[in-house]
């Protein structure tokens, strides 16, 4: 079969695709032909060597990925042969809080990833893609989309005319615009761009703020929301611009860190004289996964794809990422 395999430290042109043994389903395990996978600000981290998790020498990129079950071993009962999933983003979180181990079982990144035409699981490591989405589709929700909704549904989960702030308009950006707006929420946004910021308010967004021609975007936050603020900060950015989202939030808000894509430093005071709640947020546990996804199939929401490669583009893909020109997701057909 197929696969791309990437050695550790070097760029997207390090990226080769190459041919490996098609695996085989040992007991309690699944064999998924992988039929589209989904692209992200991260998979860009690790093909330079930034991924802030340990990561493997060599290894089989991309995290997020979706197909159907070819193969099944002895003992698998709940899935069947041509079921339609996705492999979760950290194989080894089921449910309840992380644990630190959790975290070296992330695809793509600590263990071999999806960019490849088969990829064997546990049984339990994979869920069910929504009735109504296509591969591509479903190939966007299992890192993006799950962080979106682990922050508005933590330990605070967003209810019914909270405020939302969403910064840019990547792929957990966009997925939080829609989860909050599904929810009755009132949903702002920022972006560097106009054009996308209309494209934003047609997803829903009632605040749309352009963070480029208004460096200080949380005074014009503040206004249109009449000084209430923001209950819920999905933190894209990093310490370049969390000051600004402090300066955005009610007291007693909460902002979810989830970005590294603006570096920066802030003096704790402010959070302290905003009494604003900072909660480190890492994509989701299986069973959010599953929570997610029941909300999704209920609300009808359709990921946003901005554009789609083929396979042996994969390389064209994440320097289109890397652009940052898209709205949305990038995704592979494999
Ligand atoms: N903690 C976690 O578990 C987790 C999970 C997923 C992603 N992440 C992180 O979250 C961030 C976003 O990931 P993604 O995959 O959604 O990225 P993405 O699709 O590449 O989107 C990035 C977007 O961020 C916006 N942006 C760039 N610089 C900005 C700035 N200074 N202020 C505000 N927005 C800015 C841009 O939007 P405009 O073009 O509209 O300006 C850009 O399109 C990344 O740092 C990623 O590593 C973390």
């Amino acid at each position: 079969m197929k696969a791309y395999q990437y050695r550790m430290g070097g760029s997207i042109d390090e990226l080769k695709l190459v041919d490996l043994p098609e695996p085989s389903a040992g007991p309690g395990e699944v064999v998924v032909r992988m039929r589209a996978a989904s692209i992200n600000f991260r998979d860009l981290l690790v093909v330079s060597g930034r991924y802030p998790r340990g990561q493997q020498d060599l290894i089989v990129p991309l995290s997020d990925g979706a197909g159907e079950i070819v193969d099944r071993g002895e003992g698998v009962t709940e899935l069947a042969v041509g079921d339609r999933v996705t492999p979760i983003f950290f194989q080894d979180w089921d449910r309840g809080p992380m644990r630190d181990s959790d975290s070296h079982s992330a695809l793509g990144g600590s263990i071999d990833g999806v960019a490849a035409e088969y990829r064997v699981f546990c049984a339990d490591k994979v869920v069910k893609i929504p009735a109504h989405l296509s591969f591509a589709e479903a190939s966007t929700l299992p890192c993006a989309a799950l962080t979106a909704w682990n922050g508005l549904h933590g330990p605070r989960p967003v209810v019914a005319g909270d405020t939302v702030l969403t910064l840019g308009t990547g792929g957990v950006s966009i997925f939080a615009l829609q989860f909050a707006h599904a929810a009755g929420a009132c949903v702002a946004i920022t972006s560097s761009s106009d054009e996308k910021l209309a494209k934003a308010r047609a997803l829903g967004a009632s605040y749309t703020i352009n963070y480029r021609t208004n460096p200080d975007w949380s005074a014009q936050l503040r206004e249109l929301t009449g000084n209430r603020r923001a209950d819920h900060v999905i933190e894209t950015g990093g310490g370049g611009t969390l000051l600004q989202s402090i300066q955005s939030t009610r007291r007693d808000g909460w902002i979810h860190i989830i970005g590294l894509i603006s570096p920066g430093e802030i003096d704790p005071v402010h959070i302290l004289l905003a009494g604003v709640t900072l909660r480190g947020t890492e994509v989701g546990s299986r069973d959010m996964f599953a929570a997610m996804n029941r909300s999704i199939e209920h609300s009808s929401v359709k990921p946003v794809i901005d554009r789609s490669f083929a396979f042996e583009d994969l390389p064209e893909a994440l320097r289109y990422l890397e652009t940052g020109s898209h709205f949305g997701k990038i995704t592979i057909e494999i």
